[in-house]
C-alpha cells in the first residue's frame, strides 16, 4: 500500500513515489530518504508510529524518474480520499512534487516552504505546511537550515493544537 503509520494521526506526511527500498518493502520511506525523515522527526519528539506517511503516487516509477503529470492527475483522487479518511490537523508536503500536485503547479517551493496554508481537500480542511523532501536535502544539506526552521514551526502548531 506504501502507507505508514496510526491511521488515527493527527500529523500526515506526503512524499512524491516509493524508490527500490520502499518497493521492495511495501512502506513508504524506509530508504535513505527515510532515515532522514526519521531523524527530522525525532527532532522535534515524533517518530513514524505517531505520523500517518503517504506518497502521491502508490508506485514506483520506472528507473526513479518523479511521477510524470499524468500519474500525478491518476493518483490525485486517492490521495485526496486519504486524507479526507485520516483527516489529519497537519499535513506535511515533503518536496515539490507533493506540493506541485496538492496545492498547484503555479508554486515554486523555495516560496511556498515554512508557511502555514489552510487548504480543502475533498469535503476536509486542513493545516498544511510544505517543507523539503529528504532526498533533496541529503544532495543540498546546506538548506537543511531551513528544514529546521519548517520543523520548528511543525512542532510549534503541534503544541498549539495540543497533539
Ligand atoms: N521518496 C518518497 O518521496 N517517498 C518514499 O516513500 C520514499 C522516497
Amino acid at each position: 500500500m506504501f502507507s505508514d503509520g496510526n491511521p488515527k494521526s493527527e500529523i500526515m506526511l506526503i512524499g512524491e513515489a516509493p524508490g527500490a527500498n520502499e518497493d521492495q518493502e511495501g512502506l513508504p520511506f524506509v530508504g535513505r530518504a527515510g532515515i532522514l525523515l526519521d531523524k527530522m522527526l525525532a527532532a522535534i519528539n515524533l517518530d513514524r508510529k505517531k505520523v500517518y506517511i503517504s506518497n502521491i503516487v502508490n508506485y514506483r516509477p520506472p528507473e526513479n524518474r518523479r511521477p510524470s503529470d499524468q500519474e500525478i492527475k491518476r493518483y490525485l483522487p486517492f490521495i485526496t480520499r486519504h486524507i479526507e479518511i485520516i483527516k489529519p490537523k497537519i499535513i506535511v508536503l515533503l518536496g515539490s512534487t507533493a506540493m506541485n500536485a496538492l496545492i498547484g503547479d503555479e508554486f515554486v517551493i523555495s516560496k511556498m516552504r515554512g508557511k502555514w496554508i489552510e487548504k480543502k481537500f475533498g469535503n476536509f480542511k486542513t493545516s498544511v505546511i510544505i517543507t523539503f523532501h529528504p532526498a533533496f536535502l541529503m544532495r543540498q544539506p546546506a538548506q537543511k537550515k531551513m528544514a529546521w526552521i519548517d520543523l520548528k514551526m511543525i512542532r510549534e502548531k503541534k503544541n498549539k493544537l495540543n497533539i
